[in-house]
Parts: C-alpha cells; sequence; structure tokens
C-alpha cells in the first residue's frame, strides 16, 4: 500500500500521476488540512507534522510515503529517511528541466516561501542554473483557492494574475509550478501565460521516480485486492473529495 500526503488536496495532482503508471495499487492519501498551509510554517512544526502522518500511514500498513508536497519535502524529508525504515518519495524542483529548456534565458519559479527559502531549492537552483536568469514568486492564495475549491472563475484569475504577471513581465518563457497545489491551477495559469510558455508540473517525474524505487526495493508494485483509494483528512474532507472527483 502507498501513502501518499500533503498539507491540503495539492498531493492529489501527484496521486493523479502514480495513479497513471502504478493502476492497481491500493493507495492511502492523507490531507492534513487542518493545519494547512505549511507554506509560512516553521520547520520543526512541518517535521512533527511529516512524522505524525507517517506513523499513521505506517499503522494503515503503507510500505512507501510519498511527500506529495514541496514545502514539506523541503524541511521534513531527511528527517524522515533518517528515523524510518521505508522509502520516502519528494517533490524535487524541476528547475533542471526548465533551464534546459528555456529559449529566452529566463525561467519562472512559482512555489510556496517555505519551499523558496529551503536550502534544497536553493542548491538545486545553484547547481542547474548557470548563466539562466530565475525569477521568484510565492503564488500568493494559490493554496487556499485549491482549499476552496475555486479552481476556476474571475476571482480565481485575478488572484493568479497578480503573481504570474511578474514572472512574465521580467521574459519568462518556462514556469515551474513548485508546489502540488498550483496544477490545479495550471489551466489558469496557461491561459493567462499563453501557449508560448511551457508550464512545468513536476508530478510526472516524481511517479516514475517512485516506481524505479519501489522496482528497485523489491515492493509490489499491484496490490492482492487490487485498486482501491481511502482519502482522509485532518479536518474536513469536502475539498479533497470535490477535487478527487474532479481527477
Ligand atoms: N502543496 C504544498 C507544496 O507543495 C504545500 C502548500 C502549503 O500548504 O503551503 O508546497
Amino acid at each position: 500500500m502507498i501513502g501518499i500526503f500533503d498539507s491540503g488536496a495539492g498531493g492529489l495532482s501527484v496521486y493523479r500521476e502514480i495513479v497513471k503508471l502504478l493502476p492497481h495499487q491500493s493507495y492511502v492519501y492523507f490531507s492534513d488540512n487542518a493545519h494547512c498551509p505549511y507554506g509560512e510554517k516553521s520547520q520543526e512544526y512541518i517535521i512533527d507534522r511529516a512524522r505524525a502522518i507517517t506513523d499513521h500511514l505506517i499503522a494503515e500498513g503503507c510500505s512507501v510515503v510519498v511527500v506529495a508536497c514541496n514545502t514539506a519535502t523541503a524541511a521534513a524529508i531527511a528527517t524522515l529517511r533518517s528515523e524510518y525504515d521505508i522509502p520516502f518519495i519528494g517533490m524535487e524542483p524541476a528547475v533542471k528541466p526548465a533551464a534546459l529548456g528555456t529559449k529566452s534565458g529566463v525561467i519562472g519559479v512559482l512555489a510556496t516561501a517555505g519551499t523558496l527559502r529551503a536550502s534544497k531549492y536553493l542548491d538545486t537552483k545553484e547547481r542547474f542554473t548557470d548563466g539562466i536568469k530565475v525569477v521568484e514568486h510565492v503564488g500568493q492564495g494559490f493554496v487556499e483557492l485549491v482549499e476552496a475549491g475555486e479552481l476556476e472563475g474571475k476571482h480565481t484569475e485575478e488572484v493568479v494574475r497578480a503573481s504570474v504577471e511578474p514572472l512574465l513581465s521580467e521574459g519568462a518563457d518556462v514556469i515551474v509550478l513548485g508546489c502540488t497545489h498550483y496544477p490545479f491551477l495550471r489551466p489558469v495559469i496557461q491561459e493567462i501565460c499563453g501557449p508560448a510558455v511551457n508550464v512545468i508540473d513536476p508530478a510526472p517525474a516524481a511517479a516514475r521516480h517512485l516506481v524505479d524505487v519501489m522496482k528497485e526495493k523489491g515492493l509490489p508494485t499491484e496490490s492482492e485486492g487490487g485498486f482501491s483509494i481511502q482519502l482522509e483528512a485532518s479536518g474536513s474532507d469536502a475539498t479533497l473529495r470535490k477535487i478527487h472527483s474532479l481527477l
């Protein structure tokens, strides 16, 4: 059984890609929405939440955990790996493919404040963006929109535009979605950017990595009982169920 968690429903954008590759697995998805957003929380706080959720997922029978949250990956995955005996798959900021794909020499990164200040992101940027200009912006209000289930409409467009336009005005022709909530706003983001801008969702790469790790560790990629998904939340599960029904 595969455990997946995020501060909210955002990690379903990762689950959506995983289930394409592993359609006969059983899954537990945990939304920590009673503690959402993680973006501005301290590292200690996020580590405590990640431990509590991991204990819960292991008790449910999960043998691998996907930290389907860039902020929690940056804050807690090293600690989780050092304390538990199961594999953890995290989210990588897709800065490398963006740097390889840009023609203008400018890439935009949308992420939470926690991700943008984390050493994991800063190290990746340092390694792969030599000679490339990187423009960053917090997707201000994006997580709240997704958690409210407001994936389209005039208000959503206005909120998204305020964080995307600064990247476009700097000349970004590739934009990395560095938070797992943001892919649910991708249609709106792409509409604002226009077709010439490549918007990268790192979820497919994370899903491929999970499959590789499971094979390497000899973990079964199919469950005996076939496909199942259990949706759990620390707060109300209404948005989780709504977004899951849209996948
Ligand atoms: N989905 C999240 C991420 O990938 C967390 C957003 C938040 O809770 O601030 O960073």
